[in-house]
């Protein structure tokens, strides 16, 4: 089966699955979009009002600051597939139950598989956590970790960013640092992080 036949019937799924309880209250799923081929896969939390309606990732605020951001790295929208760890609205957009997660991770499990991208980019905590469960995201965004032979990049949650107006010179400056990345193969050491206040730069390198 061709990679976007294979994303339609993810989508598909999606739009019926009864996994969770947040199916009560949806109104459309929002399964993610992009190209099949997309060497960047971005991971949001879940979709929230205006998503809700349209059934695409990132359409409100934070869509529209996302579409700058990637801008910064070089990047189009329609360049990258965006999707979130929960497919449908966290009712008054509440942070995702745990079940809710554990319910919707198959998906994206099936999701990376189709897509194999470069880099993944988890946007906020709950993103991180997938992979990096024990990770503090004040700690640890804007560098790259290899997981399962997949590349991290934990970023901060561009929502957060305009929220808290102190978190976006981090966010953007991860972000400009994106396109160095695309480039790295598993093992190598040749990425190389300036070291963050209060941490080891070696600490860093020797998680690669
Ligand atoms: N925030 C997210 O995490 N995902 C969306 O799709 C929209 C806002």
């Amino acid at each position: 089966m061709q990679p976007e036949d294979a994303l339609r019937e993810v989508a598909q799924a999606v739009s019926v699955c009864t996994r969770c309880a947040l199916h009560f209250s949806r109104k459309r799923s929002v399964p993610g979009d992009g190209p099949a081929d997309a060497q960047v896969l971005l991971i949001g939390e879940g979709p929230g009002f205006h998503e809700n309606e349209q059934g695409r990732p990132f359409v409100g605020q934070a869509g529209k600051f996302l579409d700058e951001l990637l801008a910064l790295a070089g990047l189009k929208r329609a360049e990258v597939f965006i999707t979130n760890v929960v497919k449908c609205r966290p009712p008054g957009n509440r942070d995702p139950l745990p079940e809710e997660l554990s319910a919707c991770s198959v998906i994206l499990d099936q999701q990376l598989e189709i897509l194999h991208p470069r880099v993944i980019v988890t946007l906020g905590r709950f993103s991180m956590a997938r992979f990096l469960p024990n990770a503090r995201i004040s700690e640890i965004h804007g560098q790259p970790r290899w997981v399962e032979g997949r590349m991290i990049v934990p970023m901060y949650h561009p929502a957060a960013a305009l929220h808290q107006p102190k978190l976006r010179p981090d966010l953007e400056a991860d972000f400009s640092r994106l396109p160095e990345y695309l480039h790295a193969q598993p093992g190598q050491q040749k990425v190389t992080v300036p070291p963050k206040k209060g941490t080891e730069a070696e600490t860093q390198l020797s998680l690669f």
